[in-house]
């Protein structure tokens, strides 16, 4: 996969309360190895602003919403997460930004590598340099 896709997780209802999962390889088209969210996000504050030349990963509103706005060096898309039952893939080589996040919410962001400084871009012209060069 190398295109951003809006996934559809099970969701397992129930009058208890509803349950969704992911698993590797399944809902997610990579090995997990890393786990991380966000939250407390101060009102009309952004993250991201960098893009990852190795790493993929996989974002769920498990709370709340927000926005994730990708460009792929041509073009910008802009995904509003707001159920937590479905997912945003986002392949390597993507400009990331999240922002519009709703008071209490809750980004899960699933990744196939261990934090690794040096797969960032933080420059939004180097990254379109090396989007368009390779
Ligand atoms: P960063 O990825 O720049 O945040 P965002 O893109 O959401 O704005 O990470 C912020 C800081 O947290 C940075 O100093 C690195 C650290 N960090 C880790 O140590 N491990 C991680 O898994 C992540 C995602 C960040």
């Amino acid at each position: 996969m190398n295109k951003p896709e809006i996934i559809q997780l099970p969701k397992i209802f129930d009058d208890r309360g509803n349950l969704s999962f992911i698993e590797e390889h399944v809902q997610v088209p990579f090995k997990i190895n890393r786990t991380y969210w966000i939250y407390d996000v101060p009102g009309g504050e952004r993250r991201g602003g960098h893009g990852y030349r190795q790493l993929q990963e996989f974002i769920v509103a498990l709370s709340g919403s927000f926005d994730v706005v990708l460009h792929d060096g041509q073009s910008e898309h802009r995904f509003h997460l707001n159920r937590s039952y479905y997912g945003l893939y986002v392949p390597a080589m993507m400009w990331r930004e999240i922002e519009n996040f709703s008071t209490n919410s809750l980004a899960l962001i699933l990744a196939d590598g261990r934090y690794d400084a040096n797969d960032y871009i933080r420059d939004f012209e180097q990254f379109k340099q090396e989007k368009n060069a390779g």
